[in-house]
């Protein structure tokens, strides 16, 4: 495994990177979610090329730029056993170097939900999605279904600008006891940890009301407001029923609506969703 943190280094090896190609971007400080993205993108391509840089433009002075986890040798360890190829890991300097100024808005897709409490958030990440395609120029770029959302707008930026890249969206990894896996679930303490387990459990309860027969929007994402309720340490920023291309809500839930969550515990804000089907 090669690890390159120059894109003219990345620029000459191009013409011989196996094809097809697969791009799995992260910001590191790797997990179990992470591995499920990188195994499913060495099973499909001759080589696998993983990024990791931490976007400060996806990041709002408020949030948690400076104290996001970093570890980029146990990163390194992970995607070197997965028999990743390449590892891409530029510094801020090499991605953003002075003078930068294009910023990419995908718009109505960024606006709701993770729009509306992150401004600005999805203008950082489809920037530097953008940069990390132009600059790898993969066949696939693999990302993960618990950042819904994201997956939608990448899915966006690719149509506008025909970038003619395969978007796969790789489903959630989820502990035992259902948490879906986060880099940010290490903010949490045990009390909060469980608190967090609300956001799976209700879910899995949305999923079986709607298995069960009960199609309309409002009344499941009510019932799952309530549900999330009962915990006195949870703060709901929304509950949406939307369809997963457009982020649009749906008022009757069908297959392949999405039911996501957005909720804050503690200093940590953790997002999940689950798809109806
Ligand atoms: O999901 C992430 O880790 C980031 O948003 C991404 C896609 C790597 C862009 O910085």
């Amino acid at each position: 495994m090669k690890v390159i943190d120059s894109i003219r280094e990345y620029r000459g090896l191009l013409g011989s990177i196996a094809r097809p190609s697969g791009l799995v971007p992260t910001m590191g400080f790797l997990h179990e979610g992470h591995r499920n993205i990188v195994q499913e993108a060495r099973l499909g391509n001759a080589s696998v090329t993983a990024t990791i840089f931490v976007n400060p433009r996806q990041f709002s002075p408020a949030e948690d730029f400076e104290e996001y986890p970093r570890d980029p040798e146990a990163d390194i360890e992970l995607l070197d056993s997965e028999g990743v190829d390449f590892v891409f890991m530029p510094s801020v300097e090499e991605i953003y170097p002075d003078g930068f100024g294009t910023t990419i808005n995908v718009g109505a897709v960024a606006a709701p939900l993770e729009g509306k409490y992150r401004p600005g958030h999805f203008q950082g990440v489809a920037t530097v999605v953008c940069k990390l395609f132009c600059i790898c120029r993969p066949d696939r770029a693999y990302f993960g279904q618990k950042d819904i959302q994201q997956c939608a707008v990448v899915n966006r930026l690719n149509i506008d600008l025909n970038l003619g890249i395969e978007v796969v969206v790789v489903p959630t990894v989820r502990d035992d006891d259902g948490l879906a896996i986060s880099s940010r679930n290490v903010y949490l303490s045990s009390s909060e940890r469980e608190a967090a387990l609300f956001i799976s459990r209700s879910l899995f309860h949305v999923l079986e009301m709607w298995r069960s027969g009960e199609k309309n929007s409002n009344r499941l994402k009510s019932h799952t407001k309530s549900m999330l309720e009962l915990s006195p340490l949870l703060s709901i920023d929304y509950v949406s029923i939307a369809d997963p291309q457009s982020m649009k809500e749906v008022k009757s839930a069908t297959a392949g609506s999405v039911v996501a969550i957005a909720a804050r515990i503690g200093k940590t804000r953790l997002i999940d969703n689950i798809t109806l089907e």
